[in-house]
């Protein structure tokens, strides 16, 4: 039997490069060894969004389809969204009853967002219980691994501390104690060599069209103290050599010698690494408008998803009754 994994991505926006290269490319790669849940968060995505949350089901379809365009196999996975099974909402219930406010309060994630999240308020009773609901989610199927990024290691400790105060005050092991899995590819920076993030408004999308890609790749932060062409690179600080390390690796030590014996200019520099990005990003496109095109197709795999995800997390509830009488 295959270990079974559960993870999670927020309907905030449009996914861009870094998804693909921190979350996509380790979900497709995890499809064949893992029996694998892949899920919108969008009662996640509502505790942030909440006063303007109209986009929030429009991008569930677009990040679906941008999933299933990158490699996602819905007869491999179990593709869903969370708010259509509607079992994570009960295990939320019970767990937020036995989840200490302490716990809460004290989580890393928690205390950052309150401090550095602008124009939106979070001081509200269900953003503190963020955690509760990611537990609920990777619980309610007993997922025994969650891959992530590591801002997420401190949601997946309390995901533990959980689980083992329920299987003690209820005394039988229900749950297991889920561990996460990190993605080995470095963080993709963006633009501007800030961590990519739609917020920072330094991303590429993955639905960019050929003229944005260009446009953006070629207003990317270089070597600032590279001014003229005859002047030496230094491609350890440069944005766009840390994109050859990730996109183009082949090509990357005859860059990186080009640039630091001022050989290659950055606009030819861009240029190439432009024309590779498009690459990667073709066969994505032309899924994506196949799948765009028949919004049914998606509908009914999304449909198939649900219930595969309805039947798996209706048995751990009806054990949670057997339980707890509730
Ligand atoms: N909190 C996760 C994030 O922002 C999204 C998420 C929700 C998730 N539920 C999950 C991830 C369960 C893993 C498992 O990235």
């Amino acid at each position: 039997m295959k270990k079974r994994i559960l993870s999670g991505m927020r309907p905030t926006g449009k996914l861009h490069l870094g998804h693909l290269v921190g979350a996509l490319k380790n979900w497709v790669d995890l499809q064949t060894k893992y029996d694998c849940f892949f899920m919108v968060a969008d009662w996640h995505a509502l505790m942030s969004e909440y006063e303007n949350p109209y986009q929030l089901e429009k991008n569930a379809y677009d990040n679906v389809a941008d999933w299933l365009s990158c490699g996602i196999d819905p007869d491999e996975s179990v593709i869903f969204i969370q708010s259509e099974v509607k079992e994570h909402l009960d295990l939320f219930m019970v767990f937020s009853c036995l989840t200490p406010l302490g716990w809460l309060e004290r989580c890393p994630t928690y205390k950052e967002q309150l401090r550095e999240v602008t124009g939106r308020d979070l001081h509200s009773y269900g953003f503190l219980g963020y955690p509760v609901l990611q537990a609920a989610d990777i619980l309610i199927y007993k997922a025994e691994k969650v891959p992530v990024g590591e801002d997420q290691l401190p949601h997946l400790e309390l995901t533990r501390e959980i689980a083992r105060r329920f299987n003690s005050l209820y005394k039988k092991e229900i749950f297991p104690e889920p561990e996460a899995i990190l993605t080995k590819t470095p963080r993709l920076v963006g633009l501007d060599g800030r961590k990519m993030s739609k917020s920072y408004n330094n991303t590429i999308d993955l639905s960019d069209g050929e003229e944005e890609v260009k446009k953006k790749v070629s207003s990317m932060i270089t070597d600032p103290k590279r001014i003229k062409l005859a002047d030496k690179g230094h491609p350890e600080v440069c944005t766009v050599y840390s994109y050859y390390e990730t996109f183009l690796p082949e090509r990357k030590e005859e860059v990186r010698s080009w640039c630091a014996n001022a050989k290659l200019g950055c606009t030819d520099c861009k240029k190439e690494l432009a024309r590779a990005i498009l690459g990667i990003l073709k066969p994505i496109h032309e899924k994506r408008a196949e799948l765009l095109k028949d919004k049914l197709k998606l509908r009914k795999i999304l449909d198939q998803g649900r219930d595969k995800a309805a039947e798996l997390a209706g048995q751990t509830r009806r054990e949670i009754k057997d339980l707890i009488k509730i």
